[in-house]
């Protein structure tokens, strides 16, 4: 029985995997020819920005310097030419795989569909010399049948400016009252460029370099994580022979994602493609969320909405008759160029970089855009500060905490939620914070210190109106805890970074992410580190002794599978070893116990005798985050307290027995954040 559920499980991944495999690869064809490139002199129009409709079908922005062609109604972006580029985009892909806007829905209990939200009809919003802002709308047919077509409008909106070097995208999604019951799980912008011009990818200063190509990933062998390719003879260049190339080995947490692109570096041109994303507001699930950014295609996108790294939790489940109205960016496509005999990819990155400061600067966009996008001054601030409770009952300021608005709900849903806007700002040293430019509404304020365990939430609601500025002085955070620490692993920051991420196989390399040896903070990106642990551990599974043991080298990143023969994989049982020095009887012990992601997993804790079939402690089955086979280092975070009662204790020796229980397959594990089994409470 148990195996069947194993394999149904499994099953359902794989068809997930295959499915996000089949979504993201599109209709993509080879390019068969590269479009020449002449030197068109360009200038800015004299008159401003120009919409042209004249070729049936088709919609013009130009200002001169950038000309961006949509479909029309569809409202997919076809050509963009810039710097004498006919067009940044594939020519060799269909005019609907070029630029466009997607969502991967359901029906409650029913099959995923992708749609690509094509717009059936074109407005003119705004029509000035400085200023053009189209519209492409999608209407849901409330008479359609129940499940054929997903429940939601949409208003594609572009904007261009005189003078911009690219273009505005936004989008506002809308459910009206007494609509059918959906969820809707990934929602994107995405652009493929000339595979023919852009091969060098930037995501920050340190990751960056030139990339293989869509051809050579399809020459290559699948890995077991079906995304995964290794690419034994990459054609386009020889340096990439022997590397593997997975898209998820380049995502980012949003806090960190607002700016990434391509440079094209053909003879003729340098020229870059940027998605820059002034603000997360309209991003899902707090700055930790981690989603695509760029990748093998040549492809760059905005996710605004993904169960990346999260699982179904994230997925915004729309009850029938549930209402709801949200709007997607503005994110700006910013172009840039540069003389190819004088300058660089660096030039092009540090350019963009700037452009994005510039961006976050101006944000909240204050041109005449949509009225559901509030301008600065119909939005409100909160401040305040923040302090919190040591270990030895000191109050110190929580340097460096985050601290956030969202919806309304218990401590720490805001990892959870997925359907309103967030507004996150990290507290400095003193624990002072400003949070700006809030959209009116109702919020929580949530917040969590590196160091500490656990979530913060103001206990009152927070109501927001244009031009509020709200207060909130000496708040004050008290982490769990009932007794002294007796022992502690790892560090409270929602991560495994700071435990034993083994070196990667040679021969499964990606060096995107391996450029500067000294800097290791991306080593957990590589492909296939969870198969080292049966490396490390041939004969029985980790054991940690706190005396003498360090968590940078003695623990392993993830507690994965073990992989017996035949492709069986079955949960393991790590042991830490601990003395105490004395037990006070009777005494309640307490077990923190911090997990940094979740697959699947069922986790339990025994003290003492292993084989007591009852656990002390479980977690039963969480997690569908999926961070072992996606290369991240953390999904979700997950605090569970646990009661250890003294009887359970005895001096001299002891043994805590941590048991991933459910066996399956090679992606199924824990990844902790840390663990602290604390004393009586002197009292
Ligand atoms: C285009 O410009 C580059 C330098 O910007 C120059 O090297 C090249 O010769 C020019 N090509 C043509 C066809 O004019
Ligand atoms: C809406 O759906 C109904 C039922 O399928 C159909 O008869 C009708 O023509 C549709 N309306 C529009 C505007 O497409
Ligand atoms: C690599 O590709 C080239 C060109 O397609 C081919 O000639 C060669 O045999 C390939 N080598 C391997 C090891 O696949
Ligand atoms: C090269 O670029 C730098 C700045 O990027 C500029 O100051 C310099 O004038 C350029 N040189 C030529 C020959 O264009
Ligand atoms: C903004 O647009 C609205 C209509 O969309 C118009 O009435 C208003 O005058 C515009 N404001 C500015 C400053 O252009
Ligand atoms: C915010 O809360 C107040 C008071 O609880 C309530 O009256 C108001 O309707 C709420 N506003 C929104 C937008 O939910
Ligand atoms: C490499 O990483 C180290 C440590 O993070 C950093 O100090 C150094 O500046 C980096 N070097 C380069 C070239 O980025
Ligand atoms: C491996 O698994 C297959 C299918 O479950 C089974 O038929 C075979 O006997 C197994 N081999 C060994 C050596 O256990
Ligand atoms: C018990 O041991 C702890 C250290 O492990 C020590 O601090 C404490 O004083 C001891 N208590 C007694 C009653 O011996
Ligand atoms: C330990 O916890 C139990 C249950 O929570 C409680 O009944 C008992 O009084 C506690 N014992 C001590 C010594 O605190
Ligand atoms: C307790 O554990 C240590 C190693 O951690 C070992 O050296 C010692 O022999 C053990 N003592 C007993 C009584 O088992």
């Amino acid at each position: 029985m148990r195996q069947r559920v194993g394999w149904l499980l499994w099953t359902v991944l794989l068809m997930l995997v295959l499915f996000c495999f089949l979504v993201d690869a599109g209709n993509y064809n080879a390019p068969r020819r590269a479009l020449g490139s002449n030197n068109i002199s360009v200038r800015q129009h004299e008159d401003g920005v120009k919409i042209l409709t004249d070729t049936p079908n088709r919609v013009v922005l130009d200002n001169g310097l950038v000309q961006v062609t949509f479909s029309n109604p569809g409202g997919d972006v076809v050509g963009i030419k810039y710097n004498g580029i006919d067009n940044l985009l594939e020519i060799n892909n269909e005019e609907t795989n070029r630029g466009y806007w997607d969502i991967v829905w359901s029906n409650p209990g029913k099959k995923f569909a992708y749609d690509k939200l094509y717009g059936t009809e074109f407005k003119v919003i705004t029509a000035r010399k400085d200023q053009a802002e189209v519209s492409f709308i999608k209407t849901y047919n409330v008479s359609s049948p129940n499940g054929l077509y997903v429940p939601l409008n949409v208003d594609k909106r572009y904007i261009m400016q005189r003078g911009g070097s690219g273009f505005y995208a936004y989008s506002i999604f809308e459910r009206i009252e007494g609509w059918p019951g959906a969820e809707m799980d990934h929602i994107r912008l995405v652009f493929k460029l000339q595979q023919a011009k852009f091969r060098y990818m930037a995501l920050s200063d340190t990751r960056q370099r030139f990339m293989p190509t869509q051809d050579d990933r399809r020459n290559g062998q699948r890995l077991a994580y079906v995304e995964a390719v290794l690419l034994p003879n990459a054609t386009s260049n020889p340096i990439f022979a022997g590397e593997v190339d997975d898209k998820y080995q380049y995502s980012m947490e949003d806090k960190d994602n607002k700016v990434h692109g391509w440079v094209c570096t053909d003879d003729q041109s340098l020229v870059g493609f940027w998605m820059i994303t002034p603000s997360s507001e309209f991003r899902i699930g707090g700055p930790l969320k981690q989603d695509l950014a760029s990748h093998v295609g040549p492809t760059t996108m905005s996710v605004f909405s993904s169960t990346h790294y999260a699982g179904g939790q994230l997925g915004m489940r729309f009850r029938q008759g549930e209402a709801w109205k949200k709007v997607f960016g503005p994110v700006f496509l910013y172009l840039n160029s540069a003389d190819p005999n004088n300058g660089s990819t660096t030039t092009l990155w540090n350019n963009a970089k700037e452009q994005m400061r510039k961006q976050v600067k101006s944000w909240p966009y204050n041109f005449n855009s949509s009225q559901d996008f509030p301008s600065s001054d119909q939005r409100g601030l909160v401040s305040g500060r923040l302090q919190v409770i040591d270990a030895s009952n000191v109050l110190v300021p929580a340097s460096s905490a985050y601290v956030g608005l969202a919806a309304p709900g218990e401590i720490g849903s805001w990892q959870k939620e997925s359907k309103g806007y967030q507004f996150w700002t990290q507290a400095d040293e003193n624990g002072q914070f400003v949070i700006k430019h809030v959209r009116p509404g109702n919020y929580s304020l949530y917040a969590w210190v590196t160091g500490f365990i656990g979530d913060y939430k103001h206990e009152g609601e927070i109501t927001i109106k244009p031009g509020s500025r709200i207060q909130l002085d000496n708040l004050r955070y008290e982490p769990p805890r009932s007794g002294p620490t007796l022992w502690e692993i790892g560090i409270p920051d929602r991560s495994a970074a700071e435990f034993n991420i083994p070196d990667p196989y040679p021969t499964l390399m990606n060096k995107f992410d391996n450029n500067n040896h000294s800097d290791d903070s991306d080593k957990f990106r590589q492909y296939g580190l969870w198969a080292r642990y049966e490396e490390l551990y041939p004969d029985h599974d980790l054991i940690y002794t706190v005396d003498s043991n360090n968590y940078r080298d003695d623990w392993f990143y993830a507690h994965v599978t073990r992989n017996i023969g035949n492709e069986t994989y079955v949960g393991t049982t790590w042991q830490v070893k601990f003395q105490l020095h004395n037990v006070t009887h009777p005494g309640n012990y307490t077990l923190r116990l911090a997990l940094a992601a979740a697959t699947l997993s069922e986790l339990q804790v025994r003290f003492n005798d292993r084989s007591v079939a009852r656990p002390l402690f479980s977690t039963g089955k969480i997690g569908e985050d999926n961070a072992i086979a996606r290369h991240g280092i953390h999904g979700l975070y997950w605090l569970f307290h646990v009661d250890v009662p003294s009887t359970l204790l005895r001096e001299g020796n002891n043994t805590m027995y941590l048991t991933q229980s459910r066996d399956g397959f090679t992606f199924r594990g824990v990844m902790y954040d840390y663990i602290r089994l604390e004393g009586p409470s002197s009292q």
